[in-house]
């Protein structure tokens, strides 16, 4: 284990988001340890990590961040010589239901992390990437774009929680000179995805013949990138972003909703030989979220210019490599979907 050059702690690893920055990071660089530390939640699953498991550069460990002693005994266990965290409770309705889960895991969980790395490293190259969201901008009305100086407005209890973790993050750069990194990105959608947002929750229904709860009009507007995309990001900035800077990751590629839910019945009507319109007919309009956030759009000139980063393939064939996934992994769409998932659907929408 000490032959590694670097030793990386991914928190929240079997995540949709995580899941991809491990299997990258563990392919790209078999130099590196890479620690997943996970507390599988009903949103982490190693059965997304199938694939790279048995690499002889990875290891796991079921932990919570917001168990303090857990995280020292990990950072010790290995030496941890740099952490990339992305472990966040992420779904904004769930948020609403109940912020409390997200204020511990978010806001509480990432101080314990930043206070651990603060104590373990002494002096040599270290980096602490925070991985968050477009969303602690607020929303956007009919023009502009989100850029790193936009001030922080979040309106709902996800991005209350995130932004508070962001500015934990950068309070911990500016009082203690640990050396951090953030990254703020737009929706993200591609495999391994757990479908209760938008994206794999309208490709299971679709393919089950259920109903699409379109929230409001519809009209609400999301910039999509392809998670892959997200991975090779964190990617650049881990290896060549500056300390204690953050950068806005996206891909300049904005639907509404209702438009993004009729190109994907499109899309899934040729690939599952439906007749066209089929899908489209089970379009439903239910109750808006609450405090629903109207726009967000991304401006990631300042990681396109300094880091030479851009996404590597268009909306269009990422959400078919999407759907071909999902339409191809059964298994893993089953084991997702039963048990708790029931209930959480039948809360959600059963009355909406
Ligand atoms: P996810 O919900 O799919 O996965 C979160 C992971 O964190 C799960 O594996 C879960 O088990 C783990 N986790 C949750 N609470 C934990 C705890 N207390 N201790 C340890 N592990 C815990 O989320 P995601 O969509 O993969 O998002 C990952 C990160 O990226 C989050 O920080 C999120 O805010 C951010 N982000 C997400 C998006 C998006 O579109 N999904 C966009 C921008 C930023
Ligand atoms: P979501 O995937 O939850 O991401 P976020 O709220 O973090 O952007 O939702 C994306 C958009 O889709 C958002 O405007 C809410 C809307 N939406 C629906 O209309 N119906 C749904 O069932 C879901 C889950 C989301």
């Amino acid at each position: 284990m000490e032959n590694f050059d670097r030793k990386i702690l991914v928190t929240g690893g079997a995540g949709f988001i995580g899941s991809h920055v491990v299997r990258r990071f563990l392919t790209n660089y078999p130099n590196y340890l890479i620690v997943n530390a996970d507390k599988l939640t009903y949103a982490g699953n190693l059965a997304n990590l199938s694939d790279v498991e048995h690499l002889p550069n990875y290891r796991f460990e079921k932990i919570d961040i917001v168990d303090a002693e857990a995280v020292k005994g990990v950072f010790n266990k290995y030496g941890i010589t740099d952490v990339i965290h992305l472990a966040a409770e992420s779904h904004v309705d769930r948020s609403i239901e109940g912020p409390m889960e997200f204020v511990m895991t978010n806001v509480v969980g990432t101080v314990n992390l930043l206070h651990t790395a603060k104590d373990a490293w002494k002096g040599e190259a270290h980096v602490f990437h925070h991985v968050s969201t477009d969303e602690v901008y607020g929303s956007l009305g009919d023009t502009g774009l989100f850029t790193e100086a936009t001030p922080y407005d979040p309106r709902s209890p996800y991005s209350a929680s995130k932004a508070s973790s962001d500015h934990f993050v950068m309070a911990f750069y500016h009082t203690y000179h640990l050396p951090v990194k953030m990254s703020n990105c737009s929706n993200n959608y591609g495999s391994h995805h757990f479908p209760e947002k938008l994206i794999p929750l309208m490709i299971h229904n679709i393919q089950n013949k259920k109903p699409l709860p379109i929230y409001g009009k519809g009209d609400n507007i999301r910039d999509w990138l392809w998670v892959v995309d997200h991975a090779s990001a964190i990617d650049a900035i881990f290896h060549k972003g500056r300390i204690g800077e953050s950068y806005n990751v996206g891909g300049l590629n904005e639907w509404t909703n209702i438009e993004l839910v009729k190109f994907l019945c499109k899309v899934m009507d040729e690939k599952l030989g439906r007749t066209t319109g089929e899908s489209e007919s089970l379009i439903t309009y239910v109750t808006d979220r609450a405090g629903h956030d109207k726009r967000y759009a991304i401006d990631a000139s300042k990681l396109e210019k300094e880091l030479g980063w851009k996404p590597s393939i268009t909306f269009e064939e990422g959400l078919s490599k999407t759907v071909d996934w999902y339409l191809s992994n059964h298994e893993w769409v089953e084991k997702v979907t039963s048990g708790s998932y029931q209930e959480y659907y039948e809360t959600m929408y059963g009355n909406r």
